[in-house]
């Protein structure tokens, strides 16, 4: 039977699960494959299989489906030192960089993901790309508010000859769309890949206003893709 793309990202969450041991400090990721995580978190914790589980979310969302299952939270203040984080992402290279944040939950993402000693990634194969911004689809940066039209225009002048457009992200009723942080986000759309992800990025976090963007660069220790053909584990 061929399975859905849901059925996919559930068989990522699970592999990424047996990972997990009693006693760890958790980061929890934010996005649809995540969710599957911290349900299956939720259930090992219910039944006994895990426990003294400690989790750190990465998201209001997060924190709310994790408090709604009963597993134990914290924070990075009281906890800077995490196990392992398992969270999802928009594109997945084959060096295992990534870009994050679709969700808009890129900054708290990136601060627990790098106070993680393993950073587990989990997706399905809809998300490879062989380069990142290659998708089409947007690469996210958070700014603050004030003054967002300027740092709009800034950034995709900084990118200019890869094609870039730059649009302020709006919800469904086309208000700006406020993270978590109370930041706004631009999506940046590329038509073409980004060669140098590490000098894009410095040159993206330059920016006076910008306070993260969504490109995680060697950070994850492995990702898990689930395909038509099974689960293929990548690592460095
Ligand atoms: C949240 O801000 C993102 O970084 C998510 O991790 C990413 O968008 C993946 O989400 P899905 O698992 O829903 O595709």
């Amino acid at each position: 039977p061929v399975l859905s793309q849901d059925e996919l990202k559930k068989l990522a969450a699970d592999k990424a699960v047996d990972s997990v041991k009693s006693g760890m400090i958790l980061g929890l990721g934010t996005g649809s494959t995540a969710a599957f995580v911290v349900d299956k978190l939720g259930l090992l914790l219910s039944t006994g299989q895990l426990s003294n589980i400690i989790g750190i979310p990465t998201s209001k969302r997060t924190q709310e489906q994790a408090a709604s299952l009963n597993i134990p939270l914290s924070t990075l203040d009281l906890h800077p030192h995490i196990d392992l984080a398992i969270d999802g992402a928009d594109e997945v290279d084959p060096n295992l960089d990534l870009v994050k944040g679709r969700g808009g939950a890129l900054l708290r993402e990136k601060m627990v993901e790098a106070a993680s000693s393993s950073f587990i990634v989990v997706a399905d194969d809809s998300k490879l790309v062989s380069g990142l911004g290659g998708s089409g689809l947007a690469m996210p940066v958070e700014i603050v508010q004030f003054c967002w039209k300027y740092n709009l225009v800034r950034l995709q002048g900084l990118f200019k000859e890869l094609g870039c457009e730059a649009k302020l992200r709006v919800d469904a009723s086309e208000k700006p769309y406020v993270t978590d942080n109370g930041n706004y986000i631009v999506d940046l759309y590329f038509q073409n890949p980004i060669k140098d992800g590490f000098g894009a990025g410095k040159e993206i976090s330059a920016l006076e206003g910008v306070v993260e963007h969504g490109l995680f660069l060697g950070m994850a220790t492995s990702v898990i893709i689930a395909g038509k053909t099974g689960v293929e584990i990548m690592t460095k």
